[in-house]
This record gives structure tokens, sequence and C-alpha cells, in this order.
């Protein structure tokens, strides 16, 4: 099936990712699998944010430069087509930048102070001082990311639906100020909108060191699917467990194939007839066997860095082409850069 707008061109898709390390589950199920998923229904963008990364990286350029690469690497892994798709670097389409600083006309502090993820995020960073002008406004920034290839579908994590609203709300003004010129994109949120970490929070997230990566070999994955946090009622193999909020059942019902085996396993944690040891020893060799073709296909891609550069460089260039045409729009919609024609 393809998704195709009045002229029939295919629609388009833009997500992206920050580039300050390697990829992990929660990416998985929340967007990366929905990826794979539309890639041939619709015309993709998958942005490399190195932009963004900055915000709270200004001075680790090394980190950068090598999760770009990494990013890259977990993308084709997972089956990102960069045949079909293509992969843009943000810092290399400086149209972004552009962009982004008109639209930060459009968007007040005090809304910006509402968005919740940014919020949560501010708080994370502690005193104000520590706060840049760029941090703050990265919502906006990503609204640009979003509206300079015209997308319609943006696949996130649900901690991301918030920036999807403002770039709702900035395509709606802009539309409004300056003539239509952007589609009102919508959000799609993965099977799973928030996977929790190993150590039962509320989120997978790199910086609370929770993460089961999707470049993992079988010895990390099992070191650390055995200190994984369960049922902590639970003392005795034969006491009734909790299966409702149990981070290991909630990755079987995420990542193991075999249903009949998950809901087995279920039913004898909840009666007492089964151990930790054994739910979690299946865990594992149901995670083996997801990450197994992401694996070797990273593999793959690592002993062939010539095409990983060759999709870096084409998919930026058909990225710059598509954010050329949008901010050529965008400037004779404001009737600006063209005062002595
Ligand atoms: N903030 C996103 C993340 O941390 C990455 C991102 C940057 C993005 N620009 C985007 C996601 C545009 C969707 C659309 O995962």
């Amino acid at each position: 099936m393809q998704s195709t707008n009045d002229n029939g061109q295919r629609k388009r898709l833009l997500t992206g990712d920050r580039p300050t390390g390697r990829l992990h589950l929660g990416h998985y199920v929340g967007s990366l699998a929905n990826r794979v998923r539309l890639q041939e229904e619709y015309e993709c963008y998958f942005l490399l944010a190195d932009y963004q990364a900055l915000g709270d990286h200004i001075d680790e350029i090394d980190r950068i430069r090598d999760s770009v690469i990494q990013v890259t690497l977990d993308w084709l892994a997972v089956g990102l087509d960069p045949e079909r798709s293509s992969f843009v670097i943000q810092s290399a389409v400086p149209e972004h930048a552009e962009l982004h600083m008109l639209f930060t006309m459009l968007v007040s502090v005090p809304r910006l102070e509402r968005n919740p993820t940014l919020k949560a995020e501010m708080a994370n960073l502690g005193k104000r001082e520590n706060i840049s002008v760029g941090f703050m406004a990265y919502p906006v920034s990503q609204a640009a990311d979003i509206l300079l290839p015209k997308a319609h579908i943006v696949p996130v994590g649900e901690d991301q639906m918030p920036h999807i609203e403002m770039t709702r709300e900035i395509a709606r003004k802009f539309n409004r100020v300056y003539g239509e010129v952007f589609p009102v994109p919508d959000g799609m949120v993965g099977t799973v909108p928030r996977l929790v970490g190993t150590d039962g929070q509320a989120k997978m997230s790199k910086s609370l060191g929770n993460c089961i990566y999707l470049s993992d070999d079988e010895a990390a994955v099992t070191a650390k699917v055995r200190t994984m946090y369960t049922d902590p009622t639970r003392i005795h193999p034969t006491d009734p467990g909790h299966v409702e909020g149990n981070p290991v059942f909630m990755y079987h019902d995420a990542f193991n194939s075999d249903k009949a085996e998950v809901e087995d396993l279920k039913e004898r944690y909840r009666a007492g007839r089964v151990g930790d040891v054994e739910v979690k020893q299946k865990l594992v060799r149901a995670l083996n066997e997801f990450l197994d073709p992401i694996r070797e296909r990273r593999s793959y891609f690592e002993q062939h860095m010539d095409e990983v550069k060759h999709a870096l460089l084409a998919g930026t260039a058909r990225g710059k082409k598509v954010a050329e045409a949008t901010m050529a729009e965008v400037r004779a919609a404001m009737r600006i850069a063209s005062y002595i024609d």
C-alpha cells in the first residue's frame, strides 16, 4: 500500500535520532519498528540530529561524530533501506537552522515552558544557568526538522509527542500568518510507547544506564537480564508472583515471538510454579533470537563502511534538495530575502 497526496506523490515521513550514543530496545519498539514497516508506503527522511545533540553536549564533538556512524549502523542493522529512504545529517543541511530561527518567532516563551517533556529535561539540568537558549528551543528546532521535508507522519516514542503537538501549532500558525505552506503532521507511537528500563524505571534511557542496546552481544544481554528488576514482593519461586508491571514480562510481551511460551510462563508465575531464573533464561533466548539478524546486518555494514558512507552522502544530498525547495517557498511566502526584485 502507498499513501499518496493529491498529486499522486508518496506522502512523506520524517523522524530522527540524536547522535549521542547507540540505539536500544526502547528505540526499537517506540519508533524503529514503525519506520521499518512504513518505509515502503512513505517517502522517508531519517535525520541524524547532530545540531540538537549539541544542545546538551557542546564539548562532546568526538562523541557526536562517532554516534552519527553508530546510529547509522543501528538503522541499517534493523533494516532501514538507504536506497528507498534518505538518511540525512542535520548539520549538512543548514536550512534546518534557518527554518528553526524563523519558527522561534512563532512560539512564545511560556508555551515552550509548558511542554512537559522539555520541562522534565530542564529540571534534570538543574540550575536555570545550565539551560542554554539552544537547548530550551530544541522542540522548535524539531518542528523545523519535521516541516522542512513537509512530513505528514512522524513515528516517535511517547515522550516526543508534546514536540509533535508544538509542530502542529507552528505549522498552523505559519500557514495562517504567511499563507498555506505546511501540512499539519501526525505523530505515531509504537506498540510499546515507553519501554521500562532493566532497572524497572519508567523509561529505558542512556542517561539512566538501564538499556539493552541493539548492538549488545549475547554475553551483555545475558548479564543485563540476569540482574534485571522483577517482582520485588516475591522471595521464593513458590510465592505467587505479579506479572503486570513486571519488566521481565513486559520484555517477554514485546520481544518473545513464542506467545504460547509467554502465556505459560505467566500462568505459572502467578501460581508460584516457576522461578525467576527460568523466566529470565527464556527472555535471554528470546532477546537473542530477536537481536541475531540485527547483529548480523550490523556486522556486514561494519565491514562495508564504504556503503555506510555512501548512504549518508546520498541521503543527505536528497534531504538538502527537498530542504532547499521548502525554504524557497518559505521565503516567498514570508516575502523576505527579495526586497530589491
Ligand atoms: N528528539 C528526538 C529524540 O531524542 C530526535 C529528533 C530530532 C527527532 N529531530 C526530530 C524526532 C524530528 C522526530 C522528528 O529521539
